[in-house]
């Protein structure tokens, strides 16, 4: 008989935005007269820009011939895509990556989740409380995280570092030396971000303790204070200790679409001096055809120079929406803080409401969804977050409802 893999069932309950889309679809069926307002998964709603929906044309119309047809796409992705990244990404912001550092693929949340596979079963992680909760539960289903106590709701084998309010929602350094630390900045989902100082920081640390960082870059576009580093390549050293995670979805709206990339250098080594950046390319070669040819096209569209001016409008319509919900949340008497550098507001639940009470209560009294901080980790309890990626109007009336609340 077969057996499954058991780290599956060591994982508490279901994938967070699975159990929210579950209440919310419950919640319309018994209130169908309800207009439900979701600023809960951080999913974009505005159309792709036209530079992109051009671009996806003219590839689908290449698709019906022969001379132009396209089959599968080069391993590690069109070299069109990897020269546009590497020019604007990197060379732009003075960092050193080349071509074949990059791998294009369907999305940053595969890449987040598959690149702990190239790591040894008995490395032992760190990671932000709260986190995207794809980060802990890859290694889980990998058997890296030891066992799930229900009372902490923490792992046995997992290094966490809390990052709250006495903090900035920082972390920082573990006590127990990590071989893999898993960074995000502009944060999902606290919205935080640390200066390039700080960050630099963490490089020089992984570097003395020989770990890696995969740094997840996926909201890099919504950074806009000018002390925060757009790349984590922008730090002195980074080459030999970082591995870089990045995205369409949020910059220019590809969560329909799926396109993405990680940065794996060629001076990332283990001990026995074995390059991260084969074993990666190795995997993405075995399990993984390639992003499609017309998807390619429209990312490399993103980088035209209407594709970058439309896509920049698109982020400032979403950082107007997050400037709103901070100002009214804050002048409504809630504790917030994010949504400066990143479109996602987090704000300190009411009267010591637990997240999950307070995202029933939003849903039942606004008909508005949010995303309850506790489903990142223990220390996002009594914390909510709001995403700034509605529609403008869906956001000022969800914000008219919750100061009626
Ligand atoms: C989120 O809401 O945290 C993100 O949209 C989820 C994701 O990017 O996969």
């Amino acid at each position: 008989m077969f057996k499954v893999n058991d780290n599956y069932l060591k994982l508490p309950g279901s994938y967070l935005f699975s159990t929210i889309a579950k209440k919310v679809k419950e919640y319309k069926e018994t209130n169908p007269d309800k207009d439900v307002i979701s600023l809960g998964i951080g999913d974009v709603t505005r159309p792709l820009a036209p530079a992109i929906i051009e671009s996806l044309h003219k590839a689908v119309d290449e698709m019906a011939v022969k001379e132009t047809f396209k089959g599968y796409a080069p391993d590690l992705g069109y070299e069109f895509l990897r020269s546009a990244i590497v020019k604007n990404d990197f060379e732009a912001r003075g960092a050193k990556i080349s071509i074949d550092e990059i791998f294009v693929s369907d999305g940053a949340k595969s890449d987040s989740g598959n690149i702990q596979e190239i790591f040894s079963s008995d490395n032992k992680i760190a990671v932000c409380d709260p986190v995207y909760p794809v980060y802990v539960d890859t290694n889980a289903m990998a058997g890296r995280t030891g066992t799930y106590n229900k009372e902490t709701e923490l792992w046995t084998n997992v290094i966490y570092m809390p990052c709250k309010a006495e903090n900035n929602f920082a972390p920082e350094f573990p006590v127990e030396t990590p071989d893999i630390i898993y960074l995000c900045f502009p944060n999902n989902p606290t919205g935080a971000t640390i200066p390039k100082t700080e960050l630099q920081k963490w490089v020089d640390y992984a570097n003395e303790v020989k770990a890696v960082i995969i740094y997840d870059a996926a909201y890099e576009a919504y950074i806009s204070e000018d002390n925060v580093a757009h790349t984590i390549y922008e730090c002195e050293g980074a080459r030999t200790c970082a591995i870089e995670l990045r995205s369409f979805s949020k910059n220019a709206g590809f969560t329909g679409t799926r396109l993405g990339y990680t940065v794996v250098p060629k001076d990332l080594k283990d001990e026995n001096g074995t390059m991260l950046n084969s074993l990666w390319a190795r995997r993405h070669g075995t399990k993984f055809n390639g992003a499609p040819y017309i998807i390619q096209r429209a990312g490399e569209a993103v980088y035209s120079e209407e594709g970058k001016r439309q896509t920049r409008e698109q982020i400032a319509y979403y950082m107007n929406n997050a400037k709103i919900i901070k100002e009214r949340l804050a002048k409504a008497g809630y504790s917030v803080s994010g949504g400066v550098n990143a479109p996602y507001i987090w704000l300190a639940t009411p009267e010591g409401m637990s997240s999950w009470d307070f995202f029933d209560y939003l849903l039942t009294n606004a008909n508005v969804v949010g995303t309850p901080g506790s489903g990142f980790g223990p220390s996002g309890e009594g914390y909510f977050r709001l995403t700034a990626f509605g529609t403008y109007e869906n956001t000022v009336e969800a914000l008219k409802r919750i100061e009626k609340m």
